[in-house]
């Protein structure tokens, strides 16, 4: 069994995050990302996550936004997505493989209905839980009756401590044992943020990322996260090299724009799927 704070992410160790295509593939070999969230006023973290799980190799990406009626017809910055309100969205069944559920969804009535309604229709595809989904599992105000399906709960240290009732400093002074409680009592994969991401199996197996830096302290690269994390679900890489992966791509990423200078300082979340869509073509 892994010892306490397990080994670090190797991506010697991940060789589908680098696999090459097969020359038959199509859109439908490589998923459809299903992206719930952006409520009014954060309609860009979902967006944000959708343009992320584009550029990491999603053959298809959908976003509902928690709002009454979709705040854009059209990206223009990635008219590829298709964008709907969250409701049409998920009465219209359109094949979604991943979801990534609560970036920017807000925590009001509308966005705990959706996200309960969400765990009934996923059945057994890959679900995400980041930001405000997390936020409303702590208060009670959702349930994890997410049914059977992987479930990745991706918390920054202030959600992580929310979700178990206790203060951020004390997560902070255990990270694997707060990853590893999350996960014993949610039976789901934990991706526990900052500076050291702590991955945690729902058995709690962990490990720790050595990829990342500072440059990542800047508004929405959670967001970036949580899509990438979809993205590789719905291409359907082994559990744990998509978890595990995402989280050591999205530092990598990164760590490729500082060597470039394009951060730390200055660095913008919107940036990294760029960096990380070339790691993954071997660039
Ligand atoms: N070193 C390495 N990685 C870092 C560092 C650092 N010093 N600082 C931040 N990161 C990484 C984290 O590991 C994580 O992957 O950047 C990402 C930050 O994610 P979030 O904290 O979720 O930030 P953000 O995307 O802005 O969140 C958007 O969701 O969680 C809510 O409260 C949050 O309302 C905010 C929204
Ligand atoms: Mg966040």
């Amino acid at each position: 069994s892994a010892p306490p704070s397990g080994g670090m992410i190797d991506p010697a160790a991940l060789p589908a995050l680098f696999a090459p295509r097969g020359p038959d593939t199509h859109k439908g070999s490589f998923g459809t990302v299903g992206v719930v969230g952006g409520g009014p006023g954060m309609t860009g973290a979902a967006l944000l996550a959708a343009r992320a799980a584009l550029k990491t190799g999603a053959g298809k990406v959908l976003v509902g936004f928690a709002q009454e009626a979709a705040p854009l017809a059209c990206d223009p910055l990635q008219p590829e997505l298709m964008l709907r309100d969250a409701r049409s969205l998920l009465e219209a069944d359109l094949g979604v493989t991943a979801w990534v559920a609560g970036c920017g969804i807000g925590t009001g009535l509308l966005a705990a209905n959706i996200l309960s309604e969400l765990f009934v229709l996923r059945r057994e595809a890959p679900l995400v839980l980041d930001a405000d989904a997390l936020n409303l599992l702590a208060r009670g105000e959702i349930q994890p009756g997410w049914g059977a399906g992987p479930v990745v709960l991706t918390p920054h240290p202030a959600e992580a401590a929310r979700l178990l009732g206790a203060g951020t400093a004390d997560v902070q002074a255990d990270r694997p044992g707060a990853a590893r409680e999350l996960a014993r009592r949610y039976g789901a994969w934990i991706v526990l943020k900052g500076a050291g991401t702590v991955v945690c199996s729902p058995q709690g197996a962990l490990r720790t990322n050595p990829s990342g830096n500072p440059g990542l302290a800047t508004a929405g690269t959670g967001d970036v996260l949580a899509g990438m994390l979809g993205a590789l679900l719905a291409q359907q890489l082994p559990l744990e090299q998509a978890v595990a992966g995402a989280v050591w791509l999205h530092g990598a990423a990164a760590d490729a724009l500082v060597a470039a200078g394009i951060g730390p300082i200055g660095l913008t979340a919107g940036e990294l799927a760029d960096a990380a869509r070339r790691l993954r073509n071997g660039g």
